[in-house]
């Protein structure tokens, strides 16, 4: 693995549970009206999509469903052959564990240092300091942040606190990572560095979900996008994704 071109995650036992089904999902917040409609959607281990849609089309929504956040106000999502409505608390709970996600806001904790912040995941499933450590600290130089290790998140960029978001999203190699906007406050050649850190998790086995604005980003992956257009999943995306 040459340090100057791959991203620092090393490989882990494959997974091949199925990972998402939404059949006939719609959306709604509190008593407002449905901002999501009769979405079906299908991912297999190892996919790889974007989400494109213009602002309010219902991106951030989508992923909130997907990443246990928000109910359905009808339909079904099956996360890992499991049909969410019929889990329990703690079973939800150990959904969520499998699921990395970098939110649109970040979702820093502010009393943890950055090195904190991205050691929490692997903290969670009980690992010791001493087995992460060297993880952490080799994920962080490579998002540039080599030198922020112990600093606090309100005293960084928005740019930088987007990378220890994402770098917090993808230390314990999930079997499923949702990014919201990932890259939408860095440089384009940071964009193109963060992309390589997602394409090299999708390629150790995680199925990867990223909603973007940039399609210059998009198109320069290669990667096929589904397209939400007012709530919709329109015609050319559920032709690529429905198929499988
Ligand atoms: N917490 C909320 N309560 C009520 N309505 C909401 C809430 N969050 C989002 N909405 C509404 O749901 C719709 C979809 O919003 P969403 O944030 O999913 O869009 P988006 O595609 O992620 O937009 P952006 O590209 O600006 O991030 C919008 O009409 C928005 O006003
Ligand atoms: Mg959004």
């Amino acid at each position: 693995m040459s340090s100057k071109t791959q991203a620092p995650i090393a490989p882990d036992t494959g997974n091949n549970s199925p990972v998402l089904e939404l059949i006939d999902v719609s959306m709604r917040y509190a008593h407002g009206p449905d901002i999501l409609h009769d979405i079906n959607l299908r991912l297999a281990p190892g996919d790889f999509y974007f989400l494109t849609g213009a602002s309010g089309a219902g991106k951030s929504s989508l992923l909130r469903l997907i990443y246990l956040a928000h109910r359905a106000s009808c339909g079904q999502v099956h996360l890992f052959d499991q049909d969410t409505a019929l889990c329990s608390r703690r079973d939800m709970a150990l959904l969520r564990r499998r699921i990395g996600v970098v939110f649109q806001g970040f979702r820093l904790l502010d009393h943890l240092s950055v090195f904190d912040n991205v050691a929490l995941p692997l903290r969670a499933t009980g690992k010791k300091h001493a087995d992460y450590e060297e993880d952490v600290i080799e994920l962080l130089t490579w998002v540039g942040l080599g030198d922020h290790l112990h600093a606090a998140p309100q005293t960084l960029s928005g740019g930088e606190k987007q990378r220890v978001a994402i770098a917090r999203a993808v230390v314990g190699k999930p079997d499923l990572l949702i990014a919201d906007e990932p890259t939408g406050n860095v440089d384009p050649q940071m964009g193109r560095r963060l992309m390589r850190l997602f394409s090299e998790l999708n390629r150790l086995g995680s199925t990867v979900l990223i909603a973007s604005h940039d399609l210059g980003l998009v198109r320069a992956s290669g990667a096929p996008s589904l397209h939400l257009d007012e709530g919709r999943l329109r015609a050319n995306a559920a032709t690529q994704n429905g198929g499988r």
